[in-house]
């Protein structure tokens, strides 16, 4: 097993390690990606040129790639925090969300923004707005890179929104399967069957 693990390419095709690893269809480019953060940085830039206190949260561990692109082209002083969540009953949306690891920092009287990967059902960002407002926050706005607008079930306005796609199971940028595919740099869907 090792050493099938240690060789490299030469290695026997019969090898389940090197099973075919079927690659996500490119749904956004890195480069659409890293333009349209420029973009909402800049918006938020303009925002909140006068605010005092402003806190970056995102929501682990999918948010992770686009909060870090997007505090980099920040020119205010910005702090960072993360909540990890998950749902009851399994699968990617369930009615009640958990909280599995809480704040860092305190939100009262900060802006916060709250930095997500994707906004399907809703349930996960309806939770956590509602959470921060509950604590104090002086405002509490979303910035969402994804927007799968059709599967909306709770009302959640996006502020800042990067891209709305259609119901598809997408991949990449900090969005996985099972796990995989965070570290691809574009946006991807995993073709039917694969
Ligand atoms: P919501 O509570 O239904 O809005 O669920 C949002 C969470 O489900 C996201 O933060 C993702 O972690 C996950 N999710 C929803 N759609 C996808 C997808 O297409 N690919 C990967 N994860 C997804
Ligand atoms: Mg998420």
């Amino acid at each position: 097993m090792i050493r099938q693990m240690l060789s490299g390419p030469t290695s026997s095709p019969a090898s389940s390690l090197a099973a075919p690893r079927p690659q996500p269809r490119v749904l956004i480019t890195a480069d659409d990606l890293q333009r349209r953060v420029g973009e909402l940085a800049a918006a938020i830039n303009r925002d909140y040129a006068a605010s005092e206190r402003l806190i970056c949260i995102g929501v682990l561990k999918g948010s992770v790639f686009f909060l870090v692109d997007l505090v980099k082209r920040l020119e205010l002083p910005v702090a960072i925090d993360f909540f990890q969540t998950s749902s009851y009953g399994g699968g990617t949306s369930a009615g009640e969300v958990r909280i599995r690891k809480d704040l860092d920092l305190p939100v009262r009287d900060a802006d916060v923004l709250l930095v997500e990967d994707i906004v399907d059902t809703g349930y996960t960002l309806r939770t956590i707005l509602d959470l921060l407002r509950w604590r104090g926050a002086r405002s509490v706005k979303l910035c969402a890179l994804l927007d799968k607008a059709s599967r909306r079930e709770v009302e959640v306005p996006i502020d800042y929104r990067g891209f709305e796609i259609e119901d598809l199971f997408v991949v990449g940028y900090g969005l996985d399967f099972a796990e995989r595919y965070r570290n691809l740099p574009y946006v991807g869907v995993l073709e039917e069957g694969k």
